[in-house]
């Protein structure tokens, strides 16, 4: 949550810093603001609102600069407006900071500083980082930096300048992501290397507690102690289109269609000799064939991915099998035995409540594996082994691409799990990898013609509320079609299993209530179509995701979008595709913004 972005070099600041805001948008967009040394001074523009409302103002200014640092807020302490956007400053106005996290400890050390005389203008947690450098500053801002930096308790990716140090950009971190890179025109940070892809594709992810000291020639690296450091260079080979539209009209859209190639890409290289092959997980067969428990541990769409692992795991290699929202896992006190294994699932892997759950499961004994789309991000850098998700960057908030990625990635983990328990022969896994390889196809031919989805959405566009229902993997896609609803229309949506329904939800229905169904080939599709019938005897409008070649379910629904005919096991990549194309129908018509939804963020790095 929250951007930061900075600038040190031959070129001018102020445009480099509002493009790489733009491209950081996605970690948040209430409020942004930028701090470009100017001649002697520091000069700060905030706007309230997105970037380009900052652009728009940073235009008149006639920024001559080439040092400065830039900030897209997510607001945490304080309401989105002016005075609370980022770069905030010192009593004096010669250091700015930008600071993505959250300082924990912010009440007790700005009571200590207004004691002192320090005076505040704003609500913020940031401000007291720029008052405790000011505090510090004897000339060394590197210094004064690591001492404010060793008064914090909270997270933090903090970037700071000073106009006594022309040309210089202090950094550092803590469970906040703070990626440097160096090309020949400059040095640049940020939260996200998107921000700097286009000048340098060879990076430096900063450790927790680690420094840097940008300057336009050269950046030097410190640890927490201050000893200097040799970076360890990440090469990002992902390509500078993943921050483009690339002709469609809403990042959304693109990454709905780039889902057969992250199939495509996250299966690539998995079959060897007829053997499922993920070496990256860094455990044996022998120690797979230990693991007695699974834990899936993720946040939101990631969580609906891990409802879908635990029939596979369960249903394939007999393993017990938990899924469990991070923010929960992490103050229960689970069974864990060093025979368990966790598997965190985050496409940003920064997210705070999946990190603190696999700390917390690793200090317990478990074995901890990732699945993420961020090549170095936390969750990579803390578990045992990874699998990278290879879905690119998301710009949308709404994920999409990455949780096809992430279902894909799981299916590998569990019939990798039913191979080392010898509970799925060699042939087998072939056929499966094989039709699990031809669901790219699939999602191509489901994308290539929308017209039953888009008469779903015009039918659905004036509800106040709709439901999403569906049995076995159906209920577990109907989650994820019910949470993309409601994040990007702001139409109410809720899912239940179809069998619950008689308990309690189908109370709501009335005339029209758009009830959406997951009706695909199943062994319990006859009972899914009897609970769409009772829906429909009392006036629900029923739009069924069906499989192709059903000609019964068009009896008993008003609505059907037919999906290619796959195995149930694989049916979330198939009928999550329609569910994710009618939510974004459906925003659209509503006229809502469905890259940059209200009050969200790409990126959860507070609890
Ligand atoms: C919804 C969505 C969120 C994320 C959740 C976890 O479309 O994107 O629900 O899935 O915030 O984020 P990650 O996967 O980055 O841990």
């Amino acid at each position: 949550m929250c951007g930061i972005v900075g600038y040190t070099g031959s070129a001018p600041v102020a445009p480099l810093l509002i493009e790489g805001l733009k491209r950081l948008e996605y970690r948040g967009y209430d409020s942004a603001g930028i701090a470009v040394q100017e001649g002697d001074q520091l000069q700060v523009v905030h706007r309230k609102g997105k970037v380009a409302t900052l652009a728009h103002t940073v235009d008149h200014f006639d920024f001559k600069g080439t040092c400065g640092i830039g900030h897209t807020r997510w607001a945490t302490h304080g309401k989105p407006s002016e005075a609370n956007a980022h770069p905030h400053t010192s009593c004096d106005g010669r250091i700015a900071v930008v600071h993505n996290g959250i300082i924990e400890n912010f009440a007790d050390l700005r009571e200590e500083l207004q004691s002192e005389g320090h005076t505040f203008s704003s609500e913020t947690d940031t401000e007291v980082v720029a008052h405790l450098v000011e505090r510090a500053y004897n000339g060394n801002l590197v210094e004064a930096l690591r001492e404010a930096a060793a008064q914090l308790v909270g997270a933090y990716g903090l970037a700071v300048t000073c106009a006594n140090e022309p040309g210089v950009i202090a950094v550092t971190r803590k469970d906040s992501p703070i990626i440097v890179g160096k090309s020949e025109n400059g040095a640049y940070v940020a939260s996200d290397v998107i921000a700097m892809i286009d000048a340098t594709r060879d990076v430096v992810v900063l450790g927790d507690g680690e420094m840097a000291k940008l300057t336009a020639d050269a950046v030097e690296y410190f640890d927490a102690e201050g000893n200097p450091l040799s970076p360890k260079i990440t090469h990002i080979d992902w390509d500078l289109d993943a921050a483009e539209k690339g002709g469609y009209s809403d990042f959304m859209m693109k990454e709905i269609h780039e889902q057969p190639r992250v199939i495509r890409d996250t299966l690539a290289g998995r079959l060897v000799d007829g053997a499922l092959k993920i070496d990256e997980l860094d455990m044996s067969a022998e120690e797979l064939n230990l693991v007695d428990r699974v834990y899936v541990i993720a946040c939101g769409t990631s969580y609906h991915a891990g409802l879908i692992a635990k029939n596979l795991i369960e249903g394939w290699a007999r393993i017990p099998c938990e899924v469990e929202t991070a923010s929960e896992f992490r103050y229960r006190n689970p069974i864990i035995t060093p025979t368990t294994l966790c598997v965190a699932v985050s496409q940003s892997g920064e997210t705070a409540d999946t990190l603190a759950a696999i700390r917390d499961a690793k200090v317990k004994g478990a074995q901890v594996f990732g699945i993420t789309n961020v090549v170095g991000s936390p969750v990579a850098r803390e578990s045992d082994g990874v699998i990278y998700t290879k879905a690119n960057k998301e710009i949308a908030v709404a994920s999409t691409k990455s949780f096809l990625g992430q279902v894909v990635s799981l299916t590998l983990l569990a019939m990798l799990l039913a191979q080392v328990k010898g509970r799925m022969r060699m042939n087998q896994i072939r056929m499966l990898f094989r039709e699990l390889a031809d669901t790219a196809g699939q999602v191509e031919a489901i994308l290539a013609d929308t017209y039953s989805v888009d008469k779903a959405a015009e039918a659905c566009v004036n509800a106040h509320s709709a439901l999403f229902i569906g049995r076995g993997m159906g209920s577990a896609i109907s989650k994820e079609g019910a949470l993309k609803l409601k994040e990007i229309s702001y139409l109410h949506a809720e899912s239940y299993p179809a069998g619950e329904m008689k308990h309690g939800p189908i109370a709501l229905l009335d005339e029209g209530f758009p009830v959406i169904a997951i009706a695909t080939q199943s062994p319990i599709y006859d009972k899914v179509v009897s609970n769409l019938q009772e829906a429909r005897a009392r006036g629900a409008l029923i739009v069924a995701v069906a499989t192709e070649g059903d000609e019964e379910i068009q009896q008993h629904a008003d609505h059907v979008i037919y999906i290619p005919k796959v195995r149930d096991a694989f049916s979330p990549i198939t009928a999550t595709v329609p569910l994710q194309l009618l939510a974004r129908r459906i925003a659209i018509l509503r006229g809502c913004d469905v890259d940059q939804p209200r009050n969200l963020a790409k990126s959860v790095t507070v609890e």
